[in-house]
């Protein structure tokens, strides 16, 4: 069944689709909207072309040779058929093609998912200057845990 599930990049029209699997994460959607060249997709296999539905997103935000990964999100019904490990593989393999050597995330839901991974928790400062001016490090995620990987 996993199978049918096929991850593709995001159009700027799929913005309000992820919009929507966010809020129904409890992920914060802000400032996505100008990284949306850098997300991924997961839509579902039976919905209509130009559907809202959506299973699965993932993004990057590009700092350099550094990445945040941002806005993992499997939606509720789908969660545990191993879509978000996908998402993370081909992010993984995207944010490589961009010549990117290290991703960093910032999350208080999902560590333990992440250090599976192969992800660390690094301290504030090892993060690089002009990521830490993103809106996710100065408003939305200021007290979580950041986390890197070595890719
Ligand atoms: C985190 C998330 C993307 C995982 O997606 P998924 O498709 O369910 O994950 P997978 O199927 O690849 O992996 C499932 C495994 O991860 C574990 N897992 C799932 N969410 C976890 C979490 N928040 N913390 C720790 N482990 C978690 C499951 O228990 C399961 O473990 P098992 O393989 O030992 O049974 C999904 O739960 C989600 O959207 N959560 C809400 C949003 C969120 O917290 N995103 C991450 C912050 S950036």
């Amino acid at each position: 069944m996993v199978d049918e599930f096929r991850i593709e990049n995001a159009k700027i029209s799929d913005h309000s689709a992820i919009v929507v699997l966010l809020r129904n994460t409890k992920l914060p959607p802000d400032g996505i909207e100008v990284h949306m060249e850098n997300f991924l997709i997961i839509r579902h296999p039976e919905a209509a072309v130009g559907s809202e539905f959506l299973v699965g997103s993932v993004g990057l935000e590009i700092y350099g040779k550094s990445a945040l990964l941002r806005s993992l999100a499997v939606h509720p019904d789908f969660q545990g058929k191993g879509l978000g490990t996908r998402l993370v593989n081909r992010i993984t393999e995207t944010a490589k093609t961009k010549g990117i050597s290290r991703l960093f995330l910032l999350t208080d839901t999902a560590e333990d998912y992440f250090k599976k991974k192969g992800f660390v928790i690094v301290p504030r400062d090892q993060v690089p200057e002009d990521m830490k001016k993103s809106i996710e490090f100065t408003t939305l995620c200021t007290s979580s845990p950041s986390m890197m990987r070595e890719i």
